[in-house]
């Protein structure tokens, strides 16, 4: 599917502009293979593959009416206005016209809130720009009737779900979901997610993640600087052709149940995403002393009792753990018995492989 089918110039109000609410439910994801780079305009330099969350989501009400001077957009996070999400909103609306040309004529209320705390230093923009696309992808086919084939509603709410962060475009499926094209997939592409779940065995399905929260503080770095720090990184392409690899092998992976081999390309995909933050220029180390210590144990957990737990990392010192459902009695009592020490206030967060989004209203 080419560009010029997410962009139709016959997506205006003929006649009268409508009014309207809709509330999208979305969840964030895991990415088992990072993506980390990018080139114009929000396209990957590798493939990405990821769990969808079950917990961790972003609910977003889209209230619209016709607009009295042009786009418009106000917007409440967590019940407070926030004017830096709106003009952020705002400007991501005027740069997606060509798609959806209705949203000049529509100015918007934007009622916003995490299942997760604002301060606990998880990203949000995958669970929060997926909410949002899939609200407008809802306006247009509401009004227009334009994305009534399932495939086509979630493709482009993927496609523009990712002009607004790249890993959102992963998020508006349910279990695993491949993002960027590799010749192993038929039917991927660097413009939106494509899910892989039937081909998933059913363990990975059932997987936990409990998201470890080292350290609450502020990103260190935007996503946007990290990525753009690959441009000049003297490991990058040796790096992009590894992810590319290694998408592949995990589809196999999750295919066959093998959890090993699962482990030792989920955490080199880690390590390696912040090996890459180490070796730019400027670098940075994202890791906290509490971040090593935990991993530490991770691997003493699992010499000792043979039970396949696993981490990964996002771009920063936060831990995930991922472990089979039939663990989770085990893990939870390491956690509690020698992992707390390394924990900020607010402990961790319990989540699993979920289902992906759902529209409320
Ligand atoms: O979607 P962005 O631009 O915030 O990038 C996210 C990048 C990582 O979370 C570090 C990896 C990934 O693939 O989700």
């Amino acid at each position: 599917m080419q560009h010029s089918f997410f962009e139709n110039p016959e997506l205006y109000f003929k006649n009268d502009i409508p009014t309207g609410k809709i509330v999208w439910k979305s969840p964030s994801n895991i990415a088992l293979v990072k993506y980390w780079g990018k080139r114009p305009v929000q396209l990957p330099m590798n493939p990405s593959v990821s769990f969808t969350l079950n917990n961790s989501v972003t609910e977003t009400a889209v209230e619209y009416s016709p607009a009295k001077k042009g786009l418009n957009v106000t917007f409440y996070f967590e019940g407070k206005r926030n004017v830096s999400f709106e003009e952020k909103t705002k400007k991501f609306f005027e740069n997606i016209t060509n798609i959806f040309p209705f949203l000049n004529q529509l100015e918007f209320t934007i009622h916003s809130k995490n299942s997760f705390p604002h301060s606990a230093g998880i990203a949000s923009s995958a669970s929060g720009m997926s909410a949002l696309a899939l609200a407008l992808c809802s306006i247009e086919n509401d009004h227009f009737g334009t994305l009534n084939n399932e495939n086509d509603f979630f493709r482009k709410a993927s496609y523009v779900a990712r002009l607004g962060s790249g890993s959102a475009a992963r998020s508006v499926y349910g279990g695993v979901v491949i993002w960027g094209e590799t010749s192993a997939v038929p039917g991927n592409s660097d413009l939106y997610g494509i899910p892989v779940t039937g081909n998933v065995h059913k363990d990975f399905l059932n997987y936990h993640d409990t998201i470890l929260l080292v350290d609450s503080g502020q990103k260190k770095v935007s996503s946007r600087v990290g990525h753009s720090l690959m441009e000049n990184n003297p490991y990058a392409k040796t790096r992009f052709k590894q992810a590319s690899e290694n998408s592949v092998k995990i589809l196999d992976i999750l295919k066959s149940g093998d959890k090993e081999d699962f482990i030792k390309i989920v955490e080199s995909e880690a390590l390696t995403l912040h090996a890459m933050m180490m070796t730019s220029n400027p670098y940075y180390l994202l890791m906290k002393p509490g971040t090593l210590n935990i991993i530490e144990n991770i691997f003493e957990f699992r010499n000792e009792t043979g039970i396949p737990l696993c981490f990964t990392l996002d771009a920063g010192p936060n831990v995930h753990l991922l472990y089979p459902d039939e663990n989770s009695e085990s893990v939870n009592n390491f956690i509690n018995d020698r992992l707390k020490p390394y924990l900020s206030q607010n402990g961790f967060i319990k989540d699993n492989v979920g289902n992906g989004p759902e529209r409320l209203i």
